[in-house]
């Protein structure tokens, strides 16, 4: 399988990816990593790593959908048959949707539905929830509303404070995204309609 990360931010979890494809355990090949945000630790991480590097600036295009016709353009050039969505913080249009149906999956800092959208993380502790967690799903188009593959729950402790939270919430992540992404790769994660079932090792 040959995977982009789109990704603009510290990239931990492009981190924790590129670290289980060097082990072997990720099943899948990371051949491009694509960012809005040139001088984000992410770009920095890839370029040590060798990998390509796709950079656009969403304000010299007109709309979404023509800086995502470039980028669907680089992705089939490179064969591309999985997207990971890793703290990419932009809705995609159906230019992109469409054709990786199935075929992209993003992590979210909550167990969604629960706080969707920008600072999950700082929503569920001003909310009072007692438990949170990390949701991998397939993207439909909607802000964090697609199938749901794979769930980890955390007990938020009395009295936590966010920094701890968030670096709990990151550790949880770094664990499942690997995880999801080669299950993928394996063939195991099956989707029809709605309803995401993931098979057993054989
Ligand atoms: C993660 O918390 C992820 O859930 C969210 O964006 C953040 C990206 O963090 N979608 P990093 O750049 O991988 O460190």
């Amino acid at each position: 399988y040959r995977i982009a990360v789109f990704a603009s931010g510290t990239g931990s979890n492009f981190q924790a990816l590129l670290d289980a494809q060097r082990k072997g355990s990720l099943q899948a090949e990371i051949v491009l990593l694509v960012s809005d945000k040139p001088n984000a630790p992410v770009v920095e991480r890839a370029r040590n790593a060798g990998i390509e590097v796709f950079l656009f600036q969403p304000k010299d295009y007109n709309q979404r959908e023509d800086y995502e016709r470039e980028i669907l353009s680089q992705l089939e050039a490179r064969g591309v048959d999985l997207i990971v969505l890793a703290g990419y913080m932009r809705l995609l249009t159906s230019v992109l949707v469409a054709p990786y149906s199935g075929r992209m999956i993003n992590i979210h800092p909550s167990l969604l539905p629960a706080f969707a959208g920008k600072n999950a993380i700082g929503q569920a502790l001003e909310y009072g929830v007692k438990v949170t967690g990390v949701t991998v799903h397939f993207v439909d188009g909607g802000m964090d509303t697609g199938p749901v593959i794979a769930q980890t729950a955390l007990d938020i402790q009395p009295g936590e404070e966010e920094a701890a939270l968030t670096e709990r919430i990151h550790a949880a992540e770094q664990q499942l995204y690997p995880a999801v992404v080669s299950w993928f790769a394996q063939g195991r994660i099956i989707l029809e309609g709605r309803q995401v079932t993931v098979l057993p090792l054989r």
